[in-house]
């Protein structure tokens, strides 16, 4: 049972006297496959024990009251009259109901207390741990009968359209389709999907906070899709049937490079490379190959930093502090970039000495200590019993 379930329980009964439905919802690690989704292309992540928990009920009103635990913060709005707010986090729950009920859904009213141990805007997905917990209990609470994938779909529709950062659909699929112990690696083009144990007892995975939140992420972030995009554009003149980079290979590309910005070509040079990638680390979880899999977190991340121009001072000294740590198989940053978290793939005899040498190594260089979590590869948004 997630540790958050009894403390949201109780702070639901605080507030509101009925029984609710009670929700986990993960937040997400990505082994590799970063800027790819919205290529079309591959990605290969997991549901993690770091998750956000729900208790709702119904109200025969046609109020919306939210009550975050987190921020000791409340929200209430009118179904259908939704507003931005300057407390941010609202937007993420009225993004969704927005969304249900613009595809005709029928929504009522509800009480909803949530919180969780996510680390927030840190790369881990808080925002798709909120979205897809909240319209997965939506969807129970109104016996709405909607299937997985339209639910992964509607919260991403909610990020892009009420949140406005255009985000792929990486986050919301693994939120709702993750399995304890595997990771799963998405085709983001034809949404199939393929399972991969991951349950190797000598093996963590780690999480290192910079501890540092860009605003730059969102912003710089439409602006990577639009590069991507123009480098499209220059291909699709010579070869129509390119939709996306995931169409493109290293070939085509270079044939073409004198016609590209360079700094698009990059761009799209480091997609269609993380793209094989995921491909050539998804074929090592078969073998087992581990230090395979650490190899390419390794160049994914020399591709982020130097071709996608997405890390940052403080993320490539969290990876060069852990690469430093005997038993790190791989290290990158992970995530839309700027800040937030690394991701390194740790023996199991060597956590205690990275946190120490990770630690006191980030706070040398930059003069603050990271935030170090071990996470555990769980299951998805699902619903649980009450305490
Ligand atoms: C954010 C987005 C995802 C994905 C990653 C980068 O997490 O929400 O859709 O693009 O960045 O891989």
């Amino acid at each position: 049972m997630n540790a958050q379930v009894p403390v949201i329980a109780a702070k639901f009964r605080g507030h509101f006297p009925e029984k609710p439905l009670l929700v986990v919802s993960p937040g997400r690690i990505n082994l590799i496959g970063e800027h790819t989704d919205y290529n079309e292309g591959f990605v290969l992540p997991g549901a993690t024990d770091k998750a956000v928990v729900f208790a709702v009920s119904p109200r025969p009103d046609g109020l919306c009251h939210f009550v975050s635990h987190d921020f000791n913060q409340e929200f209430r709005c009118e179904l259908g009259a939704f507003h931005r707010s300057p407390l941010r986090w609202p937007d993420y729950l009225q993004g969704v109901v927005d969304q249900f009920l613009k595809a005709g859904h029928r929504v009522g009213g509800f009480n909803c207390v949530f919180g969780g141990d996510i680390p927030i805007g840190a790369g881990m997905s808080s925002s798709a741990a909120i979205e897809g917990g909240l319209a997965f209990a939506l969807n129970v609470l109104f016996g709405l009968g909607l299937d997985s994938l339209a639910l992964v779909k509607l919260a991403q529709k909610a990020e892009n359209e009420f949140v406005g950062v255009r985000c792929g659909i990486m986050d919301q699929f693994i939120n709702i389709h993750g399995r304890e112990k595997s990771v799963l690696k998405l085709d983001c083009r034809s949404l199939e999907f393929e399972r991969f144990p991951f349950e190797r007892e000598d093996l963590r995975i780690v999480i290192s906070d910079t501890l540092v939140r860009r605003e730059l992420a969102s912003s710089e972030y439409n602006v990577r899709r639009a590069q991507c995009e123009a480098g499209v554009s220059v291909l699709r003149m010579h070869d129509p049937s390119v939709r996306s980079l995931r169409d493109a290979t290293l070939d085509l590309l270079g044939e073409h490079r004198a016609e590209f910005d360079p700094v698009v070509y990059r761009r799209c040079d480091y997609v269609v490379r993380e793209n094989i990638r995921v491909g050539d680390a998804s074929a090592a979880l078969v073998r087992n190959d581990f230090a395979v899999l650490g190899g390419l977190m390794n160049l994914s991340h020399a591709g982020l930093r130097d071709d996608y121009e997405v890390s940052s001072v403080e993320l490539d000294a969290l990876v060069e502090a852990a690469r430093r740590v005997p038993g790190v198989l791989g290290a990158r940053m992970m995530g839309a970039g700027f800040g937030g978290c690394t991701i390194s793939l740790v023996e199991a005899d060597a956590v205690p000495e990275f946190e120490a040498r990770v630690a006191r190594d980030y706070e040398a260089a930059i003069g603050r200590a990271p935030k170090i979590h071990v996470v555990r590869i769980e299951a998805g948004t699902h619903a649980v019993e009450g305490v």
